[in-house]
């Protein structure tokens, strides 16, 4: 039987070969590309889900860290230090332990889900929670980095870059080629700068890319959709948001490193980057859970949120093929599930041990 072998081995001919002198992994990628007929009817596209809640530590940062901290490792790094709004830091802490490396990380007091910091923890991470947001936690994990034997661990690492990109590789090969049309989040742009890296290549638009010599896989590129959040879009605004905000943390952010990539994704592909409110956040990530099967966090909303807004501004076009990153699982930050849309707590129904009360609490009698 075939055992997936982490997506370091599995696009071994299409990564850096520096990659596989210590490769580190804990058989992240192969995630599902999951049909929401849901997402498809409220669309008039044929809409799929990329579940990247399903890798090891439960985002997508998976893919990036084990390129990185195998770098690392080969390189015989001693400690790591990322920035993060929580799942860098999980996803860091995880790879470094499995390397028998120190990993510090940089978070935003106070602004980061509990599920990820409760795994920076357990993975015995040097957890630092900085008076700043996650912009002032970059600018000094990049000092930290520079100045001392500390390896960055954040998406300003090229090898990120080139792990994240398999997420658009395994898209096309479920697919078949390119989607007409790719959704994702954006927060410090590493995601977007890496699966348009993974779709030109697999198109072989890249000759001088690790594998640029391979026959193409797909035929075209899609068109990047990003979506941000509105009160953290500073490349829909065009200029840095100092104090953004957002239910959304995952995605606070008001500097992305990666601006100038994100905005050449957008601009080569025939695509755009908009923002999406709060509340279209909270809306998606409610359709999802409740009507889709699939628990995101907040952050990961944003994609679908952009893309049902812009269906409803009749800018999807019909029966055009869409696949949506949803980058982290929902349990991440699971609070968002126990309120309302308006906001109210949700409680369980009380009920005794009892056949008949269950029975009437379920309106059955
Ligand atoms: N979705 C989730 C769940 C994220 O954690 C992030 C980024 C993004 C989307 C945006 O991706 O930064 O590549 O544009 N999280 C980082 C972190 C910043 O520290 O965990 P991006």
């Amino acid at each position: 039987a075939h055992q997936w072998r982490g997506v370091v081995a599995e696009y071994a001919d299409r990564l850096p070969a520096h990659l596989l002198e210590r490769t580190v992994t804990l058989g992240e990628g192969g995630t599902p590309l999951v049909p929401a007929p849901v997402l498809s009817e409220r669309t008039g596209a044929d809409v799929y889900l990329k579940v990247e809640g399903m890798n090891p530590t439960g985002s997508f940062k998976d893919r990036g860290m084990t390129a990185a901290m195998s770098a690392a490792a080969g390189r015989g790094a001693k400690v790591v230090v990322c920035a993060s709004t929580g799942n860098t830091s999980a996803s860091a802490a995880a790879y470094a332990t499995r390397a028998g490396m120190i990993c510090a990380v940089l978070v935003p007091d106070g602004k980061i889900a509990m599920g990820k910091l409760s795994q920076a923890i357990a993975h015995g991470a040097r957890l630092l929670q900085v008076d700043g947001n996650f912009d002032d936690c970059l600018v000094a994990a990049r000092k930290l980095a520079e100045s001392y034997p500390v390896e960055l661990v954040n998406s300003v690492n090229p090898d990120r870059i080139e792990g994240q990109k398999t997420g658009a590789f395994e898209i096309v090969d479920a697919l078949g080629d390119a989607p007409d049309i790719h959704v994702l989040p954006v927060g410090n742009a590493g995601n977007i700068t890496a699966y348009w890296k993974g779709f030109r290549e697999y198109a072989g638009l890249c000759p001088d890319a690790p594998g640029g010599s391979l026959p193409a896989v797909a035929t075209r590129t899609p068109a990047m959709w990003g979506f941000q959040a509105a009160g953290a879009a500073p490349i829909v605004l065009g200029h840095p948001v100092t104090e953004p905000e957002t239910v959304a943390t995952a995605i606070r952010i008001g500097n992305p490193a990666s601006w100038r990539q994100a905005e050449e994704a957008r601009d080569d592909s025939g695509g755009v980057i908009e923002s999406v409110t709060d509340d279209q956040i909270l809306a998606a990530h409610r359709v999802l859970s409740a009507e889709a099967g699939v628990f995101v966090e907040p952050g990961s909303a944003a994609g679908v949120a952009g893309l049902l807004s812009r269906a409803e501004r009749g800018l999807v076009p019909a029966g055009a093929r869409v696949t949506v990153t949803v980058t982290g699982h929902g349990l991440k930050d699971p609070q968002w599930a126990l309120r309302t849309l308006d906001g109210a707590d949700v409680e369980p129904t009380r009920v005794s041990a009892d056949v008949v009360s269950i029975a009437d609490a379920l309106d059955l009698s």
